[in-house]
């Protein structure tokens, strides 16, 4: 075979070209695209959420301005792959919890749904945008995560897996080497919850995992399938984070049915619970006979939910009215709708969380189908008001990272 000089060039430029293609890093968890012209250095604290990709899950990481607005910071890979249940459109895992800050802990855990792992993150408290992974991520020891909780210092978490093989796990949290297994806290729900990886839903799925109060228990919710009601599995919680063998089943009161997003009830040893299927439930964890199933006129799913410390009332978001309701919970835990507050119709708003930022309280409501976060203002009981709007989409483009309003899941808040 003969040699041409333009093959000759060909070779070596085809050589000249393998040897400059840089070598391929495998992007890992806590490695992080910025968005242009975003970095602050006056942050009041960060909100985090997952873009839960099934080809790379990224945490999107917004800086809280020191009014309570937000500025798109980075995009953090999540060190795994995201996932959508079997149903179209936003809410992708069915859940409220796939993400969550531990301020005390100043610790960050987020789900990877698709690669049946949580990854740990250290969260840098004078800049909260800087995530560090801690360790690798872990496996789940189940399928489809869905969600997570820490304990109150933030030393411990426990993972919600919501696929074929559901159920808990919990882990300590060790600043060196990542999650660590807790013994005896894999307990499965299996028994009681027939599902598939990825599941169908809402209906019949788990949604969240919660620690009560005291951490004395781990409360997981799980939804009905019409004309059944669902239940809240309650484990008892040990000294050294281990779970009971055994859950106790707790129904909710009569006329609830697709228990969802849960918050502590602060000082009552009770639970709030949203419930898709009339509006909320209270769930008394010491007296059955105190919770009650509570109607929101004109809802459609009501979903997830947070507590203001400020306004000493609970916000519940609902994915079909894009309203945001207040709850009040008495002395006696009687539930009474305080008002509404209207976002954008359409735009599917999912999970929140809410923020103190220079003494006022902000619910930061992701608007999947916007691909946008709104902010509210909570400057007193019954005064909430729009206060303003995060684009996602813009920047995260802009930045080459790929968004899309079906996936986006889950909603924390760190402050400073
Ligand atoms: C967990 O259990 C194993 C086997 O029983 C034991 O060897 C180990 O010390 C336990 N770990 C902790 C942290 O308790
Ligand atoms: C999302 O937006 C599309 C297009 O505007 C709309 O057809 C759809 O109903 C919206 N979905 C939800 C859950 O609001």
């Amino acid at each position: 075979m003969k040699f041409s000089a333009a093959l000759l060039t060909a070779v070596l430029t085809a050589v000249t070209v393998v040897s400059a293609v840089p070598f391929q890093r495998r992007a890992g968890a806590g490695a992080v695209r910025k968005m242009a012209g975003t970095t602050r250095l006056d942050a009041a604290g960060a909100v985090y959420l997952l873009s839960n990709d099934p080809n790379e899950n990224q945490i999107l990481v917004a800086t809280i301005n020191a009014d309570g607005s937000l500025n798109l910071d980075s995009a953090v890979d999540a060190g795994g792959r995201g996932s959508h249940g079997k149903a179209d459109g936003p809410d992708a895992l069915f859940s409220q919890g796939s993400i969550k800050a531990s301020k005390k802990g100043k610790v960050l855990a987020a789900v990877n749904p698709g690669s049946d792992t949580v990854s740990l993150f250290s969260i840098n408290a004078k800049n909260p945008t800087k995530l560090t992974a801690l360790g690798d991520p872990v496996s789940t020891e189940g399928e489809f995560p869905i969600s997570v909780a820490f304990n109150a210092d933030g030393t411990r978490f426990c993972v919600l897996n919501g696929g074929r093989v559901n159920g808990v796990n919990c882990y300590s949290v060790d600043k060196k080497l990542g999650p660590l297994a807790i013994n005896n806290s894999l307990r499965l729900l299996t028994d009681k919850l027939k599902t598939d990886t990825p599941p169908a839903g809402p209906a019949g799925t788990a949604s969240h995992i919660l620690f009560s109060e005291d951490g004395k228990q781990l409360i997981v919710s799980v939804k009905g399938t019409p004309p059944n009601a669902g239940f809240f599995a309650v484990w008892d919680v040990a000294a050294d984070g281990s779970l009971s063998a055994d859950f106790k089943q707790v129904a909710p009161a009569k006329g609830g049915l697709l228990p969802f997003g849960m918050s502590v009830i602060p000082g009552k040893n009770a639970i709030l619970a949203t419930d898709a299927g009339i509006g909320f439930d209270v769930l008394d964890l010491a007296d059955d006979s105190k919770s009650s199933a509570n109607a929101i006129d004109g809802q459609v799913a009501t979903c997830w939910s947070a507590f203001s410390s400020k306004t000493g009332n609970f916000y519940v978001t609902d994915i079909g009215t894009s309203a945001v309701t207040e709850v009040h919970v008495d002395d006696n835990l009687k539930g009474t709708i305080v008002g509404q507050t209207l976002l954008t119709p359409g735009s599917a708003t999912i999970d929140l969380d809410i923020g103190t930022v220079n003494g006022r309280d902000f619910a930061y409501v992701l608007a999947a189908n916007a691909t946008s976060v709104d902010v509210i203002a909570l400057d007193s009981p019954g005064l909430a008001e729009r206060f303003s709007t995060l684009d996602i989409s813009g920047p995260t483009s802009a930045a080459g990272i790929s968004i899309n309003p079906n996936n986006l899941q889950g909603m924390t808040v760190f402050t400073v």
